[in-house]
């Protein structure tokens, strides 16, 4: 069985933040329409399947064709199962990356659980260097967390793992087209925390979002991008970024509302999407998922991840690329630099 294959498990719907931009939604249009096309997340689900049936798929990627699983969510480290889930997925002898919005790294005992489980990376997500901007972004539902709670958990992190090379821990900010001077501005807070890897990422909303006018890039915003992730790319660091080519999709993607092909895309190969709800799709992109047909539609309940993941390489030529592809290449290609031990820039 080929092993080469990455899962990017969306395990659990609920969050304590409140991301108006969040691929799930927001809890005030889906308490007034729940959504209910395939595929359509929300933090409001009443489906997410149960801790038992979670622990059993899991049990069953020993031997399957993946070989590292990217824990997401909803919030991943609020639910304490998470942890029985990481210790089992790594005794299935996969890799294991957590994102996470940072809040649950400052409680007692956190950090330590995620060294002595063998976690390989965290990802911290945080949209702006400055606090304010931050928190209007990422609003915590209670008020009580933002940037400053982030920042204490990321440091709480850095200082349990002390030497110890694992887990590495990273920044993913969520690039939108106000201000591509945040691509720079993260990096430089990332290098100061003492952060290993630093991921800017651009947005992605459907066309009929509320914010898509004013947080969606257009082709005239290409230019700045472009100015900014050049200066990422030249400027001398020891943060470990994504491959250089990661700045042409990036900018490819911003430049234009449309689709595009990508030839041999690793969706459906060396890429899997699991939801809370169970269903599984060759990845996350909301246009391959809305071409799936419903014959072909997958669940993670009572499966085997060694049938369910064995489906030998088709035709991959997707003709479905759209801007919320482009945040896959660091999950599946460049992960390994990413959480290589030394910068390998
Ligand atoms: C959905 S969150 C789940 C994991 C965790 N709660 C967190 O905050 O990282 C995973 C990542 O997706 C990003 N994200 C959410 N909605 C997005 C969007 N519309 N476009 C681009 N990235 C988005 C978040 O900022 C975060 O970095």
């Amino acid at each position: 069985m080929r092993r080469d294959a990455t899962l990017l498990w969306a395990l659990r719907s609920p969050c304590s933040f409140a991301c108006k931009y969040c691929y799930f939604g927001t809890t005030e249009e889906h308490k007034l329409a729940p959504p209910s096309a395939p595929g359509v997340l929300s933090h409001l689900s009443r489906s997410d399947v149960p801790a038992d049936q979670l622990k059993a798929f899991a049990r069953t990627l020993a031997g399957s064709a993946i070989t590292r699983v990217v824990i997401a969510g909803g919030e991943p480290l609020d639910w304490p199962t998470t942890l029985e889930l990481i210790s089992l997925i790594k005794e299935a002898g996969c890799q294991v990356v957590i994102a996470t919005n940072g809040v649950p790294l400052t409680r007692p005992g956190m950090a330590y659980r995620l060294i002595d489980l063998g976690v390989d990376g965290v990802s911290v997500s945080l949209d702006s260097a400055d606090p304010h901007t931050n928190d209007q972004l990422r609003p915590s539902r209670s008020g009580r967390f933002g940037h400053g709670t982030v920042l204490d958990g990321i440091h709480t992190l850095l200082a349990a793992r002390g030497e110890q090379h694992a887990p590495r821990v990273g920044i993913y900010t969520v690039v939108m087209r106000e201000r591509p001077q945040e691509i720079t501005d993260m990096a430089q807070l990332a290098e100061h925390l003492g952060v290993d890897y630093y991921v800017p990422q651009p947005i992605s909303l459907a066309p009929d979002h509320a914010l898509f006018t004013k947080l969606t890039h257009r082709a005239e915003d290409a230019p700045a991008v472009a100015e900014q992730l050049d200066l990422l790319y030249a400027r001398p660091s020891r943060l470990a970024l994504p491959d250089p080519s990661y700045t042409r999709r990036f900018v490819a993607a911003v430049s234009t509302q449309e689709s595009g092909e990508v030839a041999n895309c690793f969706g459906g190969t060396r890429l899997y999407f699991a939801q809370p709800d169970g269903s599984i799709w060759d990845c996350p992109s909301d246009r391959k998922i809305a071409a799936t047909r419903p014959e072909e539609r997958r669940t993670l309940r009572d499966a085997d991840a060694r049938t369910l993941f064995a489906a030998p390489p088709v035709c991959t030529d997707c003709s479905h690329f759209g801007r919320d592809c482009v945040n896959m290449w660091p999950l599946v290609l460049d992960m390994p630099r990413l959480l290589a031990a030394e910068t390998v820039r």
